[in-house]
């Protein structure tokens, strides 16, 4: 297996590779990007090519193509494996063994399903007589055949157990196709099942991959109740992550720098087949947070394409307000009113474009809605309602740059000083969300000494004040203590100082000092670098000086509850010493 894994890192290269996801740039010997794992405003993304590794200092995620595709589609090491191999034409021996078929992932099964159920799905619309009526359909929408195939549509025959029947042909217990969502247990009889999905046009839901993780069906007759009925959620498919053809509009997206997100599943099959392969659907759900942080790492540009009512709706505000928050560039497309994207694309092309074309700023775009409803001379109270509904918009935004331009905009349209603007801003309350919880969690505190190790690694001109000062003790991870150990003994051979064969002498930890080196490479700013290192030494003492206060004061505490005041006094004697005494 470890011969298959260096066969994938050799042939795949860590730039190529994750220049599909993010744009590098060029940093000396190394590549640097926005970080697509937490919110940053400065590149602190690294890429080696020489090495083959990424790492970010600001999140301290890092490793190998492997992690990254991991990291970067939620994914566990044999599906990444599988993914891999398959990119680099390596052909897995394990994974065609016996025992991985048996104790194969609940998920991969789910998987499995699912793609065997959009097959089956599929054979039946292009290929049945009995749906002939729903090719019918499609073609007087004028969906393509291509389209079809693309998007995988398909037909589910007007049965209760035609697709489980079928899938248990192909070894699969009924308890399996019901965690994938594709039956319904049944209330009249307990333990029976019967197909979640009949008599209806499927639309396969995908992941960022292309892994067929649910289904929404389309009703075909006016009667039938639900109009469209989605797969539940299931342990590979949740509503708040997944955006209906983000896996076929990724390339796009990241090309034409910006996302467009229309409503419904149909939206999306006539924009890609007009051209318009950046676009996805939110498919019914409200925009969560989670699908904002997906985007966000192939574009920080969102256009919401919405007919003209649709575009002053709550629930619109909701996502651009999101949106806003979380620092995204946010336009509307304002669709004529009562079509949505769908209709306009198919009746009217050179209007979609037009569209397209006029797109707006959301914030600019609410200006004209408040600014419309009013008189040309605006009377006090006027005043007092426009601003009423735009301050809070203004206050949404994330950056504060942005926030002056709109309040500058805001004071000049009112005639009021900007200072009554920022004085009023300043009274609403801030409904910003904070970061998700799980970013904040990501940031490790030990970066900082990732950060100092690296960089007395990388310029041996600071190594004689830093071994001075800090001891390897002083470091929290066993791992970069070892590392400083090992300096500190090559240091007092008096030998001169040289990377490579530093790193002979540690060959369990090479990788490591490779990333620790990485961002300082390039730099030759030293005043820079002497600010950053006084600035991670003193954090690190300060660190350390925390610490040790807290020691003591536990056990100073624990001595004062034993009532041992010679050991209290011994105690703050001891406490002083070492704080003071170094
Ligand atoms: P067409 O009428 O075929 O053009 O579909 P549409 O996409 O235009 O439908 P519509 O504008 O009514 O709804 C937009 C999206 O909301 C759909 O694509 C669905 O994802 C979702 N949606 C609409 N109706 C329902 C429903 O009854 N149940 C659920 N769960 N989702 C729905
Ligand atoms: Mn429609």
């Amino acid at each position: 297996m470890s011969d298959e894994i260096e066969e994938i890192k050799r042939k795949i290269d860590i730039v190529d590779f994750i220049s599909s996801y993010l744009t590098l740039k060029k940093a000396g010997t190394s590549y640097k990007a926005l970080c697509p794992f937490h919110q940053e405003k400065e590149p602190s993304f690294y890429v080696s090519p020489e090495k083959q590794i990424f790492k970010c200092f600001g999140c301290g995620k890092s490793g190998s193509i492997f992690d990254f595709l991991m990291e970067m589609e939620g994914l566990e090491f044999p599906e990444a494996l599988k993914i891999l191999a398959e990119r680099a034409g390596v052909q897995l021996r394990q994974f065609k063994s016996k025992e991985y078929q048996e104790t194969k992932d609940q998920k991969i099964k789910l998987y499995e399903i699912n793609q065997l159920a959009a097959r089956f799905f599929h054979a039946i619309l292009v290929g049945k007589p009995k749906a002939q009526f729903v090719r019918d359909y499609l073609n007087k929408r004028k969906i393509s055949q291509e389209s079809i195939k693309k998007f995988m549509l398909g037909y589910a025959p007007d049965s209760y157990n035609l697709l489980s029947n079928f899938l248990k042909t192909k070894g699969y217990s009924m308890l399996d196709i019901y965690q994938a969502g594709l039956v319904v247990a049944s209330e009249k009889n307990p333990g029976e099942y019967y197909d979640r999905f009949r008599n209806r046009l499927m639309f396969p839901i995908c992941d960022n991959l292309g892994n067929v993780v649910g289904f929404s069906g389309r009703a075909l007759q006016e009667t039938e109740t639900g109009k469209y009925i989605n797969s539940p959620d299931s342990p590979i498919y949740s509503k708040s992550k997944i955006l209906y053809g983000l896996d076929k509009a990724k390339q796009a997206i990241k090309e034409k720098k910006q996302v467009i997100i229309v409503e419904g599943q149909m939206d999306v099959i006539s924009a890609h087949q007009n051209g318009y392969q950046n676009v996805v659907a939110s498919s019914g759900t409200s925009l969560t947070t989670l699908h904002l942080e997906i985007l966000g790492r192939f574009t920080k540009n969102i256009a919401f394409a919405f007919d003209q009512d649709r575009a002053g709706e709550a629930a619109t505000k909701r996502a651009i307000d999101l949106a806003n928050q979380l620092g995204f560039n946010t336009n509307i497309i304002l669709i004529p009113a009562g079509k949505d994207p769908d209709e306009c694309l198919r009746e009217n092309l050179a209007l979609w474009e037009k569209a397209i074309k006029e797109q707006k700023g959301a914030v600019d775009y609410y200006f004209e809605v408040a600014f419309s409803k009013k008189p040309k001379e605006l009377a006090a109270s006027e005043k007092r309602e426009i601003a009423k509904e735009l301050l809070p918009i203004i206050k949404n935004l994330s950056d504060t740059i942005v926030q002056a331009h709109y309040i500058q905009k805001l004071a000049g349209l009112l005639n009021i000083p900007e200072k009554i603007l920022y004085e009023a801003l300043e009274k609403i309350k801030d409904k910003r969300i904070s970061k998700s919880p799980e970013i904040i969690a990501k940031k490790p505190t030990e970066s900082i000494e990732e950060r100092l190790l690296g960089l007395i690694l990388a310029r041996s001109e600071f190594q004689n004040d830093f071994l001075k000062k800090i001891n390897p003790e002083d470091f929290a991870d066993p791992k970069l203590q070892e590392i400083v150990k090992e300096l500190k003994k090559y240091y007092n051979q008096k030998a001169l100082f040289n990377l490579q064969s530093f790193k002979k002498k540690l060959p369990q930890h090479s990788t490591t000092i490779d990333i620790l080196v990485l961002p300082f490479e390039n730099i030759a700013d030293s005043e820079l670098l002497q600010k950053e290192y006084n600035e991670y030494t003193n954090r690190l003492l300060a660190n350390k000086t925390e610490l040790i206060k807290k020691s003591y004061e536990e056990r100073i505490k624990e001595a004062e509850r034993a009532k041992d005041k010679e050991k209290v006094k011994a105690l703050i004697k001891e406490f002083q010493r070492k704080i003071i005494g170094k």
